[in-house]
């Protein structure tokens, strides 16, 4: 098996990079596929994340931290590619870092995680730029803006979703809302799946996600 690659980039800090990694990791664990988080971010999110199951209920996927890696990122991740259906690159929150870029030059896909606000947005210019100039070197690098933290009746998400057209990158259509159960998950160190139908909306959005990732990618 060749592990198909997903790089989960915003330089804006808190965006839901670590939860859309860990929820889509699950996910896709769940459906009996070989899943490796890489924990590129040194503040280790996705490494705690993990290391908060309980012994009986371990995080579905594993996790290896790969942040000291930096700029070498790629070629850590190069030695993995064989032994996983998918590898999911958690970044940190940076567009000038060597690590997003070091991602997006291995990564069949960058998944921007986005919540719909001006602020937010302006801050994702910046890495519209990292992956437009990768794109350069790895021609076949997809990407997509998926909406988090969406409340999709509101003003502000209706316009924000108004100018994203112009913004270059494609919008998946599946989003994530503003639930407390995607906090849960990393306390717990699970996903949104263990925590039955009190969550089932937000598992229908991971499961949609899940679904419109494997699509784009070819799965
Ligand atoms: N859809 C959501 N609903 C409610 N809370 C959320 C949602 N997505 C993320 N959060 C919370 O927002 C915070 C930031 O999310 P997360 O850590 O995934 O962002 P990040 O982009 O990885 O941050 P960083 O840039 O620091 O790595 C966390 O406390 C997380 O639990
Ligand atoms: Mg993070």
């Amino acid at each position: 098996m060749t592990a198909k690659i997903i790089a989960v980039v915003n330089q804006k800090g808190g965006s839901g990079k670590t939860t859309i990694s860990m929820q889509l990791a699950g996910s896709l664990a769940r459906r009996e596929n070989k899943i490796l988080v890489v924990d590129a971010d040194p503040q280790g999110t996705a490494t705690r994340w993990a290391a908060s199951a309980e012994d009986e209920t371990p995080f579905p996927a594993s996790v290896v931290g790969l942040s000291a890696a930096n700029a070498k990122v790629h070629r850590e991740v190069k030695k993995f590619i064989d032994d996983y259906d998918c590898i999911i690159i958690d970044c940190p929150p940076a567009a000038d870092s060597p690590v997003p870029q070091s991602a997006l030059l291995i990564a069949d896909l960058a998944l921007v995680p986005l919540i719909p606000s001006p602020l937010d947005m302006w801050a994702a210019v910046g890495i519209r730029q990292v992956i437009v100039n990768v794109s350069i070197i790895n021609e076949s690098l997809q990407a997509r803006l998926v909406m988090n933290q969406c409340q999709p009746n509101t003003t502000l998400a209706q316009e924000s979703l108004e100018v994203l057209p112009e913004f270059g990158i494609e919008l998946t259509k599946s989003y994530l809302g503003h639930r407390q159960v995607y906090r849960q998950s990393a306390v717990f160190g699970q996903t949104v799946h263990n925590f039955g139908s009190k969550a089932s909306a937000a598992i229908e959005e991971i499961e949609s996600l899940t679904d419109e990732v494997l699509g784009i990618l070819h799965v």
